[in-house]
């Protein structure tokens, strides 16, 4: 028969090695089973043995009986402790989603391009000035020279609207051009004054290269004593920074507009290679805006003396230059709101262009 000592480690590893509870149901019978229970059957030999050795051997005994029934209560909690982890486990349920792709707008390229231009002229101590979409027929044409029955009345292809806000019984029109701003900022601010003023104009024409609303980008320089050489060196500085070339070769075509005098059309020197546009260099020439001295009769209608003054004013398109710089093929697609084309030629809307850090990167 074991000794006690080996009887009491035999029962206790069986219990420590019960993996699951029948495990530790059968380490329980065979320590307390009702017949085959060793605890069981030596505390019943207690009553067969001597007074001398019952009193020796029973407190041991009871020791072991209580270790292992306390050892059998402790696996038991630490098995469905483990049972209950496993569990928990098992039943894991993951509520996270994946990281879902951030829906962002973009910026228009028209929109990008007018802060490019606005970026250079600030530069160049412009500062940006504005005035009325549905604009005075005065405003429009009579104050940049162009009276009643002027034949540039009718180039305009204006769209007329019914009331006129001034009450003088003209009609009002949607502005055909962004010239009638020069009028309000010499007006409003008199001289010397250098502004420029992007936005929206109108005209009654459609095809591929002509919306009925477009944009362009008005600039006025008034001072004593500003010449053409002013405008060209002007409008080259503000080419080769749009353009972000070394060169900007511009040719000065002679032309004419009602509000200025000397006017002049300007090209832009470039090359197509492939589809895509090269400045500076080739042997084309890309017309690119309107300009020349302020007519005598423009400075007297902004309220600006004549014999003391003098300056030069321009036109840019805006979409051509956008055109020209990001390879859009169609102007009309410029206003379809596709979102396809916004996601291709659309800019990021942290992308906001500094000369500082290279204006379109
Ligand atoms: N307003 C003219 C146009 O729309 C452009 C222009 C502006 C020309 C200023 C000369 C001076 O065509």
């Amino acid at each position: 028969m074991d000794s006690l000592q080996d009887l009491r480690a035999r029962h206790l590893d069986s219990i420590a090695g019960a993996e699951t509870e029948s495990d530790l149901e059968a380490a329980r019978l065979a320590a307390f089973g009702r017949k085959s229970g060793e605890i069981g059957q030596r505390l019943s030999q207690l009553g067969g043995m001597d007074p001398g050795e019952r009193k020796r051997i029973a407190p041991q005994l009871n020791r072991i009986k209580d270790e292992i029934l306390a050892a059998i209560g402790e696996r038991k909690s630490e098995l469905a402790e483990s049972a209950l982890d496993a569990r928990i486990a098992g039943e894991r349920q993951d509520v996270t989603l994946p990281g879902r792709h951030r829906r962002c707008g973009s910026v228009h390229p028209v929109s990008q391009v007018i802060e490019e231009v606005t970026a250079i002229f600030a530069d160049l101590g412009f500062e940006v000035a504005e005035g009325p979409q549905i604009e005075e027929d005065w405003y429009n044409f009579d104050a940049l020279n162009i009276p009643p029955e002027h034949p540039a009345r009718q180039e305009h292809d204006t769209f007329f609207v019914r009331h006129s806000a001034a009450g003088d019984g003209q009609p009002n029109v949607l502005r055909t051009h962004t010239s009638p701003v020069q009028i309000r900022a010499m007006r409003e601010k008199g001289a010397p004054i250098r502004v420029i003023a992007p936005g929206r104009v109108y005209r009654c024409d459609y095809d591929q290269t002509h919306t009925p609303m477009f944009h362009q980008i008005e600039g006025l320089a008034i001072d004593r004593d500003i010449s053409m050489a002013h405008l060209k060196w002007t409008l080259e500085e503000f080419c080769r920074a749009f353009f972000e070339v070394e060169k900007a070769e511009l040719r000065f075509r002679a032309s004419h507009f009602p509000f200025t005098e000397p006017s002049a059309e300007v090209d832009l020197r470039c090359s197509w290679e492939d589809g895509r546009l090269k400045v500076g260099e080739g042997d084309d020439w890309m017309e690119i805006l309107g300009s020349g001295m302020v007519h005598p009769n423009v400075l007297k209608a902004g309220g600006v003396d004549p014999d003391q003054w003098q300056g030069f004013a321009f036109g840019i398109g805006i979409d051509r230059l956008a055109m020209l710089k990001y390879g859009v093929p169609d102007l009309r697609s410029f206003f379809e709101s596709d979102i396809r084309w916004l996601r291709h030629y659309g800019f990021h809307p942290l992308d906001i262009p500094a000369l500082h850090s290279g204006l379109s990167r």
